[in-house]
């Protein structure tokens, strides 16, 4: 079959417009063209050139050329570009010289009409590049102008647009055709697949397909208001039910930070406007969800990008909720400000893959409220993006334009067979190889085994509620059957939680022997606290020092992950400095608290044969006895999952803001350092008794690190002393104290000192303080003495007990973010 071939060789029009109101993204490719038509036709800020005069090549315009002069064509991109049409009758292509290798978007407009003997509504016909098949037997019916918008990585110097016709008799057209570079980092390369949880890689050599991309709460967004000339559709169709939510309107602006969403990722109008429960401010009547669905088709794998941005909050950490995908928890107990160093109005993205194997020709995308008890019931969305995966993988039909620019003719050799086999030998492929990468998820994923504790599935985790003895060197750790916690928490009454955090709740408990307890009742539904539990068992029942909170038992029959620990009568050091009428600690009361905390994290990091970094050092996480002893807690777990070894997005560095040490965050390199960092938050929180971070307060000094630090530099750091104690520091206690934070500050961590000379410093303020008034004091210093002594002794004894490597790298994957609340993670760093 001779077919002809229309060559377009397109002298590059790269249009590079500075564009008012948008931090100008100038796309290195931008090739914007008018099919059919003998005009350019001016969109906004763009020219569409017409294709007639592009190319000498082009056959007679009347033979392929169709136009209508309906106005009234139903699109929001104007009719212009709509009323003109390229017709081919036998396959043809278009070719684009590509500058900048990269992502691109291949945009291409529809609008079937009938022109003459051509009836553009019965056209069926395929699309595809050189590589892969845009659109197949596609049939553009409807009675509206279709824009379609694909997302693919070009990596040769030219792009072959290829239309043909779906059997002999019917036709192929084309609007319009935009194919313009994208920055690369709009798709990362990974994303969390939704069931089972796991991590999807390779997809920024994906082919992705725009199958919605929506505005939560806003209006409509059309090209010339994007920063990539997208469109943004509005929510309110897609609302299973509009009354549960409301339109939020943002008048501020957007901040955006390294590592969050970039101007590019969406505009501004995407991110000031959202959607949220239409909870009342009223507590308890809210617990539903807000749901939005979408008809898809099944059968492939799905890109759901999730665009959140916390315009709502008042404070950080105010808003906290659930993310859906179909039903199954894509984030639970999200805290945006965790992700944004507490900032609010700071937008970011998470990617989700949802799988073939999961998908129905609905999805379903729902926010709804945490069920922890101390947040307001609400929820917020910003933009939805969702995006077809290799949108028709398969066998293309390229055809080349053969060196010449004139008309000619090619031979499509009647090749079908092969074609046939090939086809199929492709399908088997890539069916034989996502069953293999699915049985890689579920081996590396489900089976976690400790010492002799060995579980294979969430659902068959031994039960028979018999105690054992994990841990070494009589370390003991009991399994607590559940009964026994099920009767110490007066059945995990509700009254009382005594704390609440990602992993679930914390309730007081009375064992039969009196002893008090905290029972850590983990979220059953998390595979990934799953792993968090059994690491923290196993690292807990080795780690035994008199500075940390010890574990006493667990329970993991019937899915229940439930930690229990010794009971710390008057809470979190946090509480006894402010936000509680807690009566004020004195500065020796707080001193004594602070070296016991430095012992127990001296003893993290050197007590072991590794280094143990807690990660999540901060006045909440250390936690006071009935005496006022200091223990540090929450030195939670490291995960095991195959999620680990790498970052997902650039967010999510682990820690909780206002403590973050600067230079973890940067180069995302953990030492033991950070946990100095850390430290040096809390020593000036100790001194100042005001939280890390306050956003109430004038700019220069919600960030408390920043603040105390201009006072010790100008050495006037009395002025910002809590005034209760501040009468009671002695001169020179206070600035030795000053210069241990300022250490401890450093910018760089090879600069801060270690948590031994740390804990040496306060020691000596701790002597300076009582220096004058030793003849009071001694009684103190004696005490003090004996207490040090068998700690020493704990030190040295516990440095043979071999601990298991758990994993080096750290991670940051979202989905830590909440779990980090209650179990920061717990690193052995690499190279001790
Ligand atoms: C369309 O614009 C291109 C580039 O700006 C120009 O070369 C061409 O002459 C224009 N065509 C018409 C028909 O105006
Ligand atoms: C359609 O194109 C023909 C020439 O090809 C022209 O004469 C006619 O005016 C055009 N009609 C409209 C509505 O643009
Ligand atoms: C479009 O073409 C394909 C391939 O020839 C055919 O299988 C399909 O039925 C056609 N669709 C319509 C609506 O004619
Ligand atoms: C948001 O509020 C501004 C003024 O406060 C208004 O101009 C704008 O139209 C509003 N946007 C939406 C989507 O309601
Ligand atoms: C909370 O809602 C209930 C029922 O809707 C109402 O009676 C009560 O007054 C509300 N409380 C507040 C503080 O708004
Ligand atoms: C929200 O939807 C999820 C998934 O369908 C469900 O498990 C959860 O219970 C719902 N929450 C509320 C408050 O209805
Ligand atoms: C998508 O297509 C690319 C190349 O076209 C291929 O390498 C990849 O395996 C495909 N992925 C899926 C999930 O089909």
């Amino acid at each position: 079959m001779a077919i002809r071939k229309i060559g377009v060789s397109f002298i590059v029009l790269v249009i590079v417009s500075i564009r008012c109101g948008h931090s100008a993204f100038t796309p290195a490719d931008s090739y914007l063209i008018d099919c059919g038509s003998l005009t350019n036709t001016t969109i906004g800020d763009r020219v569409f050139v017409a294709d007639v005069s592009l190319s000498s090549t082009l056959t007679p315009a009347s033979n392929n050329l169709a136009n209508t002069s309906s106005s009234s064509v139903p699109s929001s991109y104007g009719t212009a570009l709509f009323q003109n049409a390229r017709v081919f009758t036998v396959p043809s292509s278009y070719s684009f010289q590509i500058k900048a290798p990269g992502r691109h978007f291949v945009r291409l407009y529809f609008f079937p009409f009938v022109y003459g003997s051509y009836d553009l509504t019965a056209a069926n016909f395929s699309v595809s590049t050189q590589d892969v098949v845009l659109l197949r037997d596609f049939q553009p019916q409807a009675k509206s102008a279709i824009v379609k918008e694909f997302s693919l990585t070009i990596t040769l110097d030219t792009l072959i647009l290829t239309f043909v016709p779906s059997g002999s008799t019917s036709l192929a057209f084309v609007s319009a055709i935009e194919v313009v570079s994208v920055p690369d980092e709009l798709i990362v390369d990974t994303a969390k697949i939704v069931n089972p949880q796991g991590k999807y890689q390779g997809l920024s050599g994906q082919l992705l397909e725009t199958v919605y991309r929506i505005n939560m709460g806003g209006p409509k967004v059309l090209p010339n208001d994007d920063t990539l000339w997208r469109t943004w559709d509005t929510d309110q169709e897609f609302l299973l039910d509009s009354q549960l939510s409301r339109s939020v309107n943002f008048s501020g602006n957007i901040n955006h930070m390294p590592g969050g969403a970039t101007e590019e990722t969406a505009p501004d109008i995407v991110y000031s406007t959202a959607t949220e429960l239409a909870a009342s401010s009223n507590t308890s009547n809210a617990r539903f969800n807000v749901t939005w669905q979408f008809n898809v088709d099944a059968n492939s794998d799905y890109l759901i990008r999730v665009h959140l941005c916390d315009i709502v909050s008042k404070a950080a950490g105010d808003l906290l909720f659930d993310v859906y995908i179909n039903t199954w928890l894509a984030a639970g107990d999200l805290d945006l400000s965790s992700m944004t160093l507490q900032s609010l109005a700071t937008p970011v993205f998470i990617d989700y893959v949802l799988e073939a194997d999961h998908a129905s020709d609905r999805l379903s995308v729902s926010i709804g409220p945490s069920t922890l008890l101390d947040v307001l019931p609400n929820g917020i969305m910003n933009g939805l993006e969702i995006m077809k995966i290799n949108g028709s993988a398969g066998s293309a039909t390229v055809i080349t334009p053969l060196g010449s620019k004139k008309n000619f003719v090619i031979i499509l050799v009647p090749i079908v067979g092969a074609i046939v086999v090939a086809v199929v030998a492709i399908i088997l492929c890539l069916v034989l190889r996502k069953r293999k990468l699915a049985k890689q998820y579920s081996k590396t994923w489900v089976p976690f085994s400790i010492n002799g504790l060995t579980s294979h599935s969430t659902g068959s985790r031994t039960s028979n509620g018999t105690a054992f003895t994990i841990g070494q060197n009589g370390n003991l750790s009991y399994r607590l059957p559940f009964v026994v916690l099920q009767e110490a928490t007066n059945n995990f009454d509700e009254n009382w939680v005594i704390g609440v955090g990602g992993f679930g709740k914390v309730y007081k408990g009375v064992l039969r022997d009196e002893t008090k307890v905290a029972v850590k009742r983990g979220n059953p539904k998390s595979q990934q606290g799953l792993n968090e539990f059994h690491t923290e068992i196993e690292l807990l029942s080795r780690l035994r020092h008199r500075h940390l909170v010890s574990l006493i038992g667990y329970c993991d029959e019937k899915n229940e992950m439930i930690l229990v620990y010794e009971y710390m009568e008057k809470g979190t050091l946090k509480s006894h400095l402010y936000g509680s009428n807690l009566p004020s600690l004195g500065w020796k009361q707080r001193l004594e608290i602070c070296i016991g905390s430095a012992r127990g994290l001296h003893y993290l990091h050197t007590g072991q044969a590794k280094a143990v970094i807690h990660r999540d050092v901060k006045s909440a996480n250390i936690l006071l006895n009935e005496n006022l002893l200091a223990k540090v807690a929450d030195f939670g777990l490291s995960k095991t999952g195959p999620e680990l070894d790498q970052t997902h997005v650039s967010t999510a560095v682990k820690g909780s803001f206002g403590y973050l040490d600067p230079e973890y965050f940067r180069r995302q390199q953990l030492t033991e350092k950070s946990d100095v960092y850390s430290f040096g938050v809390v020593l000036l929180e100790v001194l100042c008794a005001r939280p890390v971070i306050d956003p109430t307060l004038p700019r220069e000094m919600v960030n408390l690190a920043e603040w105390g630090m201009k006072w010790q530099k100008r050495g006037e750091l009395e002025q910002i002393v809590d005034s209760r104690i501040a009468e009671s520091i002695r001169p020179d206690s206070l600035r030795k104290f000053g210069e241990t934070i300022e250490k401890c500050l450093a910018d760089s961590g090879v600069e801060r000192p270690s948590m031994g000379d740390v804990l040496w410093n306060l020691e000596y303020v701790l002597q300076l303080q009582e220096a004058d008034s030793s003849s009071m004091s001694e009684v103190d210093s004696i005490n003090r003495i004996t207490e040090i002594s068998p700690l020493v002794q704990n030190i040295s004894t516990s440095d043979t007990t071999p601990v298991r490597e758990v994993g080096t790298s750290v991670l940051n994957d979202l989905s830590d973010v909440s779990m980090s609340k209650v179990f920061s993670q717990l690193i052995k760093s690499e190279g001790r």
